[in-house]
């Protein structure tokens, strides 16, 4: 059977409804740097990236620590049913549940907290950052992921959406439906984040791949490989083909590259070359990462244009319109 890929997903129902939830204009934009007085700095993938950092900046500017700004931001996109990879409506597993993986890191701490196969709490980004701040630990999985959940206060629900619903019955129906015992598809909220004063944070939340194997767990609820902050080089984060990029700990790649002396953009090219140097059939895969280092530069790029990223950036005070990342093939 073939694998579903994103483009086929886009135009799926479930793509249609993700497009549609944020209509913003698009420009190709170059990466200025900025210097560390200019305060906070995000960076979030895709197009609803706008809304997750507008709530982020404000709970920054109300007194919320870069931590508790990262996690309200991604929460509005966990909480947005139109957002069909992420959180709440989020597209479910082959048996129909919802199964949702994320996790946030503290560069100054040098912490993370993740969790990953959670059912039935649509805010999984808030309960990775009770794992930092409640538990020695730092990854809770499925059941006792769930279980912590309730402990903390989480309420339980139903994340499956009529919509969701819909797309699940529509793939299950057709015989020919496309599986994932060979290969697969998704996408991810990935922020990055800075103070201006070089403390770093770096967070992500997906559903997943739709239709996943129950129980796969990839890149985005991995510390290194969909998130990773150190404030001593910046902060990473992953989106698209969650399966390969944690083969190559994206993250932790990318942050190390820069604190080797590698700029926010010449790291994210370098991972996605070296993957497609490894092997070359990841030259055609669906992968992109966003990088930003401690004094607020960005750096983005998609692997091709089957997958190619839009981002959004917020600083002096504002967002930018959305913008295209370059592709590295
Ligand atoms: N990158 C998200 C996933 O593959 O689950």
């Amino acid at each position: 059977m073939e694998p579903i890929d994103r483009r086929d997903f886009m135009r799926s129902v479930a793509g249609t409804a993700a497009l549609a939830a944020a209509d913003l204009p698009v420009t190709a934009t170059p990466q200025p740097a900025l210097s560390s007085s200019s305060g906070l700095v995000l960076l979030t993938t895709w197009q609803w990236g706008g809304k997750a950092n507008e709530r982020a900046a404000e709970v920054f500017h109300s007194g919320g620590t870069l931590l508790d700004a990262v996690e309200r931001g991604i929460n509005v996109i966990e909480d947005d049913p139109k957002v069909m990879t992420v959180g709440y409506g989020g597209v479910p597993n082959a048996d129909g549940v919802v199964e949702l993986d994320a996790a946030i890191m503290d560069g100054t701490r040098h912490r993370a907290g993740s969790v990953c196969s959670l059912h039935m709490i649509k805010n999984p980004i808030s309960v990775a950052r009770q794992v930092i701040e409640q538990t020695s630990h730092t990854t809770l999985a499925g059941e006792g992921a769930f279980l912590f959940a309730l402990k903390m206060g989480f309420q339980p629900q139903q994340l499956l959406t009529p919509e969701s619903l819909e797309v699940w019955m529509k793939w299950k129906a057709n015989p020919n439906r496309k599986t994932f015992w060979l290969k697969e598809n998704h996408d991810t909220i990935g922020m990055t984040a800075t103070d201006g004063k070089g403390h770093m944070v770096a967070g992500c939340s997906t559903s997943g791949l739709a239709f996943k194997i129950p129980g796969r767990v990839a890149d985005s609820s991995l510390v290194g490989c969909g998130v990773y902050a150190d404030d001593n080089a910046g902060a990473a984060s992953a989106t698209g083909n969650g399966d390969l990029m944690t083969n190559y700990c994206t993250s932790i790649s990318i942050v190390s590259a820069m604190s080797r002396g590698a700029s926010p953009q010449e790291a994210c090219e370098e991972i996605l070359r070296h993957m497609a140097k490894t092997d070359p059939k990841n030259r055609y895969a669906q992968c992109a990462v966003i990088a930003m280092n401690n004094r607020g530069e960005l750096g983005n790029a998609s692997m091709n244009d089957t997958m190619r990223l839009r981002y959004a950036v917020w600083r002096n005070g504002r967002n930018e319109p959305i913008a295209e990342s370059p592709t590295v093939y």
